[in-house]
């Protein structure tokens, strides 16, 4: 690591293994071991006088991490501002270590290449990748390799490399803020994944809400984001179902098994044979699938033992089995209106999509020129279905019936209906 960091322009970098910690444990004077420099705060003192302000609030200015301890001290006048290095995770990790190797192994490690690896996997696709906005201003959480952000710095793309920053704002870095879960709802809204939404409109978020305006004391108990998917700080974020909501092995229930198979063909992941391909081995490697019912059931398992501090466990075990039965609802609702589309593509009533060689529709490819009855199936999944089951997982029955559920069955006879229309007038 200290090799990756000196390229990266950190010169004086003494690397020592845990960081901080060790450095305070062995007696070693701070000044000798950082590169600190006391000029960087005073010339910013008047260029940037609110990122000193802001710093001056964290614990790292009581502690001597200063600007140069982060940035390195390549530049030091307005004529070389371009040697200041952005900050990584390695560089956060160096010092806490536990946060970054939990960090590390959780899924908001792999947003940036689940991203480059699957362009079209929300709905609502976004027209490019280029730049650190659209996507990437979300995706930005996920670590990336030497090599890319070499490649973002030639292409004049200087921040959004520090993934550690999304929740913990530059740089006061509060460890405050990230526990309230307004850390978490700049990224976590929208069309398929609407969870401030409805967090703050459930019972959970509204007490929540109600405690920060002060309306209830602090030791009310309300869980927030972090409560239910930080469990004691654990920054490994990860769930059962995920985003897709789909598994591999599906044991017991076969009518679910068959119509979650046909949710997996259209999602592209076998060969016209039936054979597992390319996208397969994505999705498993950036940790996209649960691949078995032991890696589905030890992340359920985790989540129970949280409801369990305010819960008994039966109630709250009933309340998750109602988010799989509403998997289970949606998945056959889906699976029927997946087949009315493909029929359509066997029958020669609907073109297949340009350079689609699958049977099953391609949720993950994108709509060039869509549609009516293919922009209803892939709103069906990619909007309804979605918030039907995170509705129901956060406890917010609009978002699982009106916006979910409801509008499934909707879509369903409109399918129908419109498949109907396309064979009548094709004749057949
Ligand atoms: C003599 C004044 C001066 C000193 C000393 C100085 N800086 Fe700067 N720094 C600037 C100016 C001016 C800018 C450009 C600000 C702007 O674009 O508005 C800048 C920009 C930066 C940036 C942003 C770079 C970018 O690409 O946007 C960082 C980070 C930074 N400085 C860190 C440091 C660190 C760390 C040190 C000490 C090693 C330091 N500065 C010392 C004047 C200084
Ligand atoms: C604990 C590490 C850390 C310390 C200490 C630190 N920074 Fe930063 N700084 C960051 C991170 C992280 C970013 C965002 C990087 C990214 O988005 O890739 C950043 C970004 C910046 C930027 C560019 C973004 C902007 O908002 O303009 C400037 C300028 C900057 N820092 C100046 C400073 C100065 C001046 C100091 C000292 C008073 C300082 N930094 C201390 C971590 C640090
Ligand atoms: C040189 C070591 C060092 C580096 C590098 C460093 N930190 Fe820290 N950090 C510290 C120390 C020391 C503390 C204070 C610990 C204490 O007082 O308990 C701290 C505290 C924190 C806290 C807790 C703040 C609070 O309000 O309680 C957060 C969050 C944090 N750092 C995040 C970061 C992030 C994010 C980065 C990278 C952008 C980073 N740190 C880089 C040493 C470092
Ligand atoms: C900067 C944007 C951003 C912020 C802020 C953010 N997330 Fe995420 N989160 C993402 C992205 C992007 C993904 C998808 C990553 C992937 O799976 O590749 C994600 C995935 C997740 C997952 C995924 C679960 C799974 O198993 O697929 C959970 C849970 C989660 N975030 C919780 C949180 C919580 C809690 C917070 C606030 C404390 C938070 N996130 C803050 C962007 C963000
Ligand atoms: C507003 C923030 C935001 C934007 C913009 C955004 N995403 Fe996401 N993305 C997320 C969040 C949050 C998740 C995880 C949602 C969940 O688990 O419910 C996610 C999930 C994903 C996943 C699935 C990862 C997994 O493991 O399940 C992929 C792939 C993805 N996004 C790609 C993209 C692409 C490509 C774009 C641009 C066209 C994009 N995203 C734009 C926030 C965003
Ligand atoms: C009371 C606990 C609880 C709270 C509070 C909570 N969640 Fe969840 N969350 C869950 C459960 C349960 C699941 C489904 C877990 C599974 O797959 O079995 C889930 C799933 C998720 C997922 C994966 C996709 C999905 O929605 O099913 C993301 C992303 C997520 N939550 C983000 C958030 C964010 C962001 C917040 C705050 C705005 C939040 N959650 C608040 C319990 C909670
Ligand atoms: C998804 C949001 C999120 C991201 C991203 C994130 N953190 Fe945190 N962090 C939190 C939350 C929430 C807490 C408070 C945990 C608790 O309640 O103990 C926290 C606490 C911390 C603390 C203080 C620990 C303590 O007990 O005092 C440090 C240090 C820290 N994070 C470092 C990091 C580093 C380093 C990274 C990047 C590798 C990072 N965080 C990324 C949400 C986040
Ligand atoms: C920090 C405490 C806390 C945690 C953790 C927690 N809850 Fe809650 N939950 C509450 C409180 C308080 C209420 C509001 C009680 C009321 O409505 O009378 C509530 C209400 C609910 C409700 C609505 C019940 C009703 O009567 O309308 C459901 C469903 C629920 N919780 C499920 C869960 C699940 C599932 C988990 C774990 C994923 C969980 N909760 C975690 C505190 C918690």
């Amino acid at each position: 690591m200290a090799r990756e960091l000196r390229k990266l322009g950190f010169t004086k970098v003494c690397v020592l293994a845990g960081g901080y910690n060790e450095w305070v444990k062995a007696g070693l004077p701070l000044e000798k071991k950082w590169n600190i420099k006391k000029e960087c705060v005073t010339c910013h003192e008047s260029v940037t006088p609110e990122i000193v302000s802001d710093w001056r609030l964290s614990k790292h200015s009581r502690k001597e991490v200063s600007c140069s301890v982060c940035h390195g001290d390549y530049h030091s006048s307005e004529d070389d501002v371009e040697k200041a290095r952005p900050v990584t995770p390695d560089r956060c990790t160096l010092c806490h270590q536990i946060q970054g190797d939990q960090f590390t192994a959780g899924k908001h490690a792999q947003a940036w290449y689940a991203m480059r690896a699957l362009p079209s996997a929300h709905w609502k696709s976004m027209s490019s990748l280029e730049g650190l906005k659209d996507c990437e201003s979300c995706h930005r959480i996920g670590i990336k390799s030497p090599r890319i952000i070499k490649k973002l710095l030639e292409k004049g793309v200087g921040f959004g490399m520090a993934s550690c920053d999304v929740c913990h704002t530059r740089h006061t870095f509060f460890k405050r803020e990230a526990q309230q879960p307004q850390a978490c709802q700049t990224c976590h809204n929208g069309a398929d994944h609407p969870q401030w939404a409805m967090y703050s409109g459930s019972k959970h978020g509204v007490r929540h809400g109600l405690k920060q305006m002060g309306v209830l004391p602090e030791s009310t108990s309300a869980p927030t984001c972090q409560t239910c998917h930080m469990e004691q700080g654990d920054h490994e974020v990860r769930t059962a179902w995920g985003f897709l909501a789909v598994r591999l092995e599906m044991k017991g229930d076969k009518e679910w098994a068959a119509a979650s198979r046909t949710i997996l063909r259209a999602l592209g992941l076998f060969d016209p044979d039936g054979k597992p391909n390319r996208r397969m081995k994505v999705m498993k490697r950036r940790d996209v699938l649960r691949q078995t019912d032991a890696d589905w059931k030890k992340e359920r398992k985790k989540m129970l033992v949280g409801c369990s501090r305010c819960h008994s466990i039966s109630f709250a075990e009933q309340e998750l089995n109602k988010g799989d039965f509403m998997i289970r609802k949606t998945d056959l609702l889906m699976a029927d209106a997946i087949r009315i589309v493909a029929g359509l593509y066997k029958d020669g009533i609907l073109e297949r999509p340009e350079g689609d060689t699958q049977p099953f529709p391609d949720f993950m490819a994108p709509l060039k020129r869509p549609r009516s009855i293919e922009l209803k199936l892939w709103r069906m999944f990619g909007e309804y279905r979605m918030r039907a089951f995170q509705g129901v997982f956060h406890s917010n029955p609009t978002y699982a019936f009106w916006h979910g559920l409801g509008e499934m069955e909707q879509a369903l006879c409109e399918i129908k209906e419109m498949a109907g229309l396309l064979r009548k007038n094709a004749g057949n």
